[in-house]
């Protein structure tokens, strides 16, 4: 049998991307989600861009017998667990949702792969983690805090992960700190499509840009920054997916656990986003002026030195790939799959 790489959230935005990454790679992919906050018709643009099917089942990470049929039936070697909520502000509202659906669903399927002899793991965590960053650039031996119940989720996760390392050196785990995702598969056939108001710059951007929302609205000005808008480190969604190959490889080569920060290590303030994407779209955005978002933080972004050293994964894409990517996917999808 050929052993195959496990994907949960393989629907999302993050993993539809990744699952491209690793079938081109010649990876053999299962992909499982529940479809919360994705479409299936993602899986026919995956099959359009790779010309290979990906192996897929609507399963939630939280059911645990369904999850143990799966592993019995298929040689899985390692997992890439993406699956997951991710909206802060609802967190605050439903953090019972959050806790149950990250922190029980990663442990429901732990105890999974547990189960079954699975002992490689790349994990899904986020800048969210180091809270309000004393200094910048970011280094990963920063303090960690959680300013909100998602990145609670998070830190929680992390921790378990690690305890779980400490018992049992025979797992190897990737924890994968993202900053900010950004842009889309350069065919225009994958990209973000969020369900509801988009809380995240780009999609938001994007939307203004194609006409589906008539402003955006910059919140605050007053930062401590060059312009005064925040600052953070964009990413190419495509440059990410790489990062998790790289992982994945160092998984298999390497008998140890790792955790890294993706970004690019460059600051970009909101301002400097806005023009970045009117010159990809060709058009001007209609901007305002708010207060500040509450629990935003001036200026966050990476170093990413130790990716770069220990898997030597580097970002290569720039703002505009992400902004002229970004747009070719709404403007051919103006209302998502
Ligand atoms: P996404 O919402 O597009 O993808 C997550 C996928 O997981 C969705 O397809 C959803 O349907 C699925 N899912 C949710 N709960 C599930 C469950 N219980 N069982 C099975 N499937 C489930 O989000 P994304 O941007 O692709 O994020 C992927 C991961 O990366 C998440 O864990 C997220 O927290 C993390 N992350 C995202 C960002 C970001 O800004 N996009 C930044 C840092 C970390
Ligand atoms: C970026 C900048 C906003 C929207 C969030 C999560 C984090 C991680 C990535 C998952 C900020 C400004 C935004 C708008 C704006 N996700 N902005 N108008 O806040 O860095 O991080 O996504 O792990 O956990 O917190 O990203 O894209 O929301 O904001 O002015 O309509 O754009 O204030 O300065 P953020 P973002």
């Amino acid at each position: 049998m050929t052993r195959s790489i496990l994907v949960t959230g393989a629907t999302g935005y993050i993993g539809s991307h990744t699952c491209v990454c690793l079938l081109e790679a010649g990876w053999r992919v299962i992909g499982i989600d529940n479809l919360c906050n994705s479409s299936p018709r993602v899986l026919s643009h995956i099959a359009r861009i790779t010309d290979r099917e990906l192996p897929f089942q609507v399963l939630d990470v939280r059911d645990h017998v369904n999850l143990c049929r799966l592993l019995q039936r298929e040689e899985v070697s390692a997992v890439i667990h993406f699956a997951g909520l991710k909206a802060v502000g609802t967190s605050v509202s439903q953090p019972l949702n959050y806790f149950d659906n990250n922190i029980a669903g990663t442990l429901t399927l732990l105890r999974a792969l547990h189960q079954h002899g699975v002992r490689k793991l790349v994990f899904s965590s986020s800048a969210t983690v180091y809270g309000e960053p004393k200094h910048v650039p970011i280094t990963e031996d920063a303090p960690l805090s959680a300013t909100n119940p998602y990145g609670r989720t998070k830190l929680i996760i992390e921790q378990c992960l690690a305890d779980l390392r400490q018992s049992d050196p025979e797992w190897r785990i990737a924890t994968l700190r993202y900053f900010n995702p950004a842009g889309a598969h350069e065919t225009g056939l994958l990209g973000e499509d969020p369900r509801d108001t988009p809380n995240n710059l780009m999609p938001y951007i994007a939307q203004v840009a194609v006409g589906r929302r008539k402003c955006l609205t910059i919140f605050g000005n007053d930062y401590p920054t060059p312009d005064g808008t925040g600052v953070r480190d964009y990413i190419h969604v495509m440059d990410l997916a790489r990062g998790h190959l790289a992982s994945l490889e160092r998984l298999f080569n390497k008998p140890d656990s790792f955790t890294v920060n993706l970004g690019t290590g460059q600051g970009v303030s909101v301002l400097e986003a806005v023009a970045a994407f009117e010159a990809a779209c060709e058009k001007k955005i209609p901007v305002r002026f708010s207060g500040r978002r509450p629990g935003d933080v001036a200026s966050c972004y990476a170093s990413p030195e130790s990716a770069r050293e220990l898997l030597g994964w580097r970002a290569e894409k720039q703002l505009a790939d992400m902004c002229a990517d970004h747009w070719r996917w709404q403007r051919n999808h103006p209302n998502g799959y």
